[in-house]
């Protein structure tokens, strides 16, 4: 199985938010374009803070029943509370290692943000999902392709960031770049009327910007566990991207994102 190579708890929830901040003018497009509706009961698969969770409750309304599930007991906490603060009522969450999960039939729509570039086996995963949902229902992914994550000018600990990134992914089972190889796997998976999209906000400024800076320091400790490079280094990347990132005149993206959804039949 693979190991999540990003920190939990606090740290990363407050990554995640910047994270759906910066992604929800495409992600609210794509639970558009694929259909979700008010009265649909949907998963949301290792849905971190819970931040899509609740856009999908809100969405789906008073009949709707959304559930949050990932392995993260300090997300999922997190997440409840903010469900709490917003009186949502039609959501509720529950831990669960997705490469253990069985279910059959129970879902209108299942969504998937930025899971499935860290499992070992996606494929396994994207089958459960069509077991999962109902003859008819949706499935809808977002994943990364860290292979088009750029920033302009060139910088040097930028790259380091990127190469580091994908190295810690592939030590431990993960894949960085699958991004482009979902269309294939929904396929082989047995999804119907799969449809592909690319977006990829980039930053001159704000808190989008600090993805990146934000990211590699949320990785730090599978990089040192790994022994994919040295404290020392690894500070001085991270104060370099620091300044890069603050400087006025440079570019900074995300990593380029495919959208997908696909119905079963
Ligand atoms: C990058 S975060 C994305 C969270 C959320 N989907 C979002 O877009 O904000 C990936 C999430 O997958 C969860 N995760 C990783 N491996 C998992 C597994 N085997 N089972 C369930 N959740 C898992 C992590 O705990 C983390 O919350």
């Amino acid at each position: 199985m693979a190991r999540y190579i990003i920190r939990g708890g606090l740290e990363e929830k407050k990554r995640l938010e910047v994270l759906a901040r910066v992604m929800w003018p495409t992600t609210s497009r794509l639970l558009a374009e694929a259909g979700v509706a008010p009265g649909m009961t949907c998963l949301d698969l290792g849905c971190g803070g819970g931040d899509v969770t609740l856009q999908l409750a809100a969405l789906t309304g008073p009949q709707g029943q959304v559930t949050g599930v990932d392995i993260d007991e300090t997300q999922l906490d997190l997440a409840q509370q903010a469900a709490r603060r917003d009186g949502l009522e039609n959501v509720q969450f529950r831990r669960l290692n997705v490469q253990d999960w069985i279910e059959e039939s129970q879902y209108d729509c299942i969504y998937s943000r930025f899971l499935l570039t860290h499992l070992a086996d996606p494929l396994q995963v994207l089958r459960q999902m069509l077991r999962a949902v109902r003859p008819g229902g949706l499935a809808l992914i977002e994943d990364i392709d860290f292979s088009g994550h750029f920033c302009q000018p060139p910088c040097a600990s930028f790259d380091t960031y990127v190469r580091l990134y994908r190295m810690a992914a592939r030590r431990q089972g993960a894949d960085a770049d699958i991004g482009p190889k979902l269309y294939g796997m929904m396929l082989d998976a047995g999804w119907q009327a799969v449809k592909v999209n690319v977006v990829q906000p980039m930053f001159t400024s704000g808190e989008g910007k600090q993805i990146a800076v934000l990211t590699l320091t949320n990785i730090a400790d599978a990089l040192l566990d790994e022994k994919l490079t040295t404290e020392s280094e690894l500070q001085f990347a991270i104060d370099d991207l620091i300044r890069f990132t603050d400087a006025p005149r440079t570019l900074v993206s995300m990593p380029r994102v495919f959208q997908l959804w696909g119905r079963r039949d």
